[in-house]
C-alpha cells in the first residue's frame, strides 16, 4: 500500500506575544485531528508546537497534495483561531493568507511538506522510521546547510560512504521568490555539489524541496518551501518551515541528520524577521521566551506501526543534555552579533526588508534626499 505523511503548520496566534498558541487552540488542534482518525480520514495523527506555529503531522492513504486532506487541515487551524480570536492571542489567524483555499493549501499560507511511498516493511525498507523538524523566526531556507552537509558530505554523513548510499542523491531546489507556479531546478550530490552551493548560498531565495535517493528512486525529504512575502506581499510573519525526513537503511541516520545542528548556523529571522541569527536546538513544544527572539528548531522521530500508524511514541531528539552545549553556542553566537545592533550584517539586507514597515521607514527618507551640485 502507498502512505502519505503530510506536516501541515501554520501560525495562527499566540499567548503574550509570538511566543506559544494558548493550551485552548491546542485542545481544538487535537480534537479535531483525533475525530479525523476516528472519521477513518486519517491513519493516524499527531499534533505539536514550536513557539508560536501549530504542526499537524498525518498519516493516510490519500496521496499527497490530497484536497480532503489539505481541507481538513485548513478547517482544523480555522477551528484553533477562533480560540485565538476568543482569546485576544496575537496574531491571530496570522498565516491563513486567503478566505478560503482552493483544494491545495500551498499558495494559501500554511506550510505543507509531504511524501508519499510503497509502505509493505520489505527490502529496501523493512522498517519505516522518519523525523520532522518544525522551526520558529526564520525563512524557508534554514534547513538548507544542514540538509546539503547530511545528504552530500561525508564529513559529517559517514554513510554516504557506504554501497546503498555511494550513488548519492539527487536535490530538488525551488525558487522561492518566483510567484505560481513553482520554479525549480534538480541537482545531483556528488558531482553537482559545488553548483548546489552557489544557490544554497542564498537561504532566502533557494530552497531544498526535496531531496531523493538516486539509487533507489525514493523520496527521502520534503520541505514546506513557500514564502509567505511571496504569497501575501508583505511581510506578515515569518515562513517558519517544517521538513520530513525518512532515516536509516538507505537514507542518512538520524544522529547523521541532526550533526550539523551543532554548528547553530545563521539564518534569517529573528525580531521582526529582520536579522541573522543563530539557529537553537529546542525541544517540542518550546516557547519563544529568550532574549533577541533566536530562532529555533525542534525534532522529534517516529516509526511507522503495521497499519501505517506512528508507533506509540515518539522520541525527542533535541530534549537530550548534549544539545545544552549547543544551546549555548547558539546563545553566544546570538550575543556576539546582536552585539552590534542594527548595523551591517546582523540585520538582513534591504532586499529581505523590503516588505517590511523598514521599508516604509527607508522610502520615507529617500524621499528626503536632495541632489547637490558639485562646485
Ligand atoms: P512569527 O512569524 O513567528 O509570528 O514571528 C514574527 C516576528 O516578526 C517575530 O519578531
Ligand atoms: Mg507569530
Ligand atoms: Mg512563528
Amino acid at each position: 500500500m502507498k502512505i502519505t505523511l503530510s506536516l501541515i503548520k501554520a501560525d495562527i496566534g499566540s499567548i503574550g506575544g509570538h511566543t506559544k498558541p494558548s493550551d485552548d487552540m491546542m485542545k481544538a488542534a487535537k480534537k479535531s485531528v483525533a475525530k479525523a482518525v476516528k472519521d477513518g480520514l486519517l491513519i493516524d495523527g499527531f499534533v505539536f508546537h514550536t513557539g508560536d506555529d501549530i504542526a499537524l503531522l498525518m498519516s493516510h492513504t490519500h496521496g499527497s497534495d490530497n484536497p480532503e486532506i489539505h481541507t481538513f487541515a485548513w478547517d482544523t487551524f480555522i477551528k484553533a483561531t477562533e480560540y485565538a480570536d476568543e482569546c485576544g492571542c496575537y496574531g491571530a489567524g496570522q498565516d491563513l493568507l486567503v478566505d478560503a483555499p482552493s483544494a491545495n493549501l500551498r499558495g494559501a499560507g500554511p506550510g505543507v511538506a509531504e511524501i508519499t511511498f510503497d509502505f509493505n516493511r520489505k527490502e529496501p525498507r523493512p522498517a519505516e522510521s522518519f523525523m520532522i523538524f518544525a522551526a520558529d523566526k526564520c525563512g524557508p531556507g534554514a534547513y538548507n546547510l544542514p540538509l546539503y552537509l547530511t545528504f552530500s558530505d561525508p564529513m559529517y554523513c559517514a554513510g554516504l560512504m557506504l554501497p546503498k548510499m555511494m550513488k548519492g542523491f539527487s536535490f530538488t531546489i525551488i525558487d522561492m521568490e518566483h510567484k505560481g507556479a513553482d520554479s525549480i531546478i534538480e541537482l545531483n550530490a556528488p558531482e553537482d555539489i559545488y553548483k548546489m552551493a552557489i544557490l544554497l548560498r542564498d537561504n532566502e531565495r533557494f530552497g531544498i524541496k526535496a531531496i531523493k535517493s538516486r539509487m533507489y528512486d525514493e523520496q527521502c525529504v520534503s520541505v514546506s518551501t513557500d514564502r509567505l512575502h511571496t504569497i501575501a506581499g508583505k511581510y506578515t510573519g515569518k515562513d517558519d518551515p517544517v521538513a520530513l525526513i525518512r532515516n536509516q537503511g538507505i537514507f542518512p541516520a538520524p544522529e547523521e541528520v541532526v550533526s550539523p545542528y551543532v554548528k547553530v548556523h545563521y539564518v534569517g529571522g529573528g525580531a521582526r524577521g529582520s536579522h541573522n541569527m543563530p539557529l537553537m536546538p529546542v525541544k517540542m513544544n518550546t516557547a519563544i521566551t529568550g532574549i533577541y527572539c533566536l530562532p529555533i528548531v525542534s525534532c522529534l522521530g517516529f516509526s511507522l506501526n503495521k497499519k501505517g500508524g506512528f508507533s506509540d511514541f515518539y522520541v525527542d531528539f533535541f530534549d537530550n543534555p548534549a544539545w545544552d552545549y549547543v544551546r549555548l553556542k547558539a546563545q553566544q553566537k546570538a550575543i556576539e552579533i546582536r552585539s552590534q545592533g542594527f548595523s551591517g550584517p546582523a540585520m538582513l539586507p534591504y532586499q529581505e526588508l523590503e516588505y517590511s514597515g523598514f521599508r516604509d521607514s527607508m522610502e520615507d527618507l529617500f524621499k528626503q534626499f536632495k541632489i547637490v551640485k558639485k562646485d
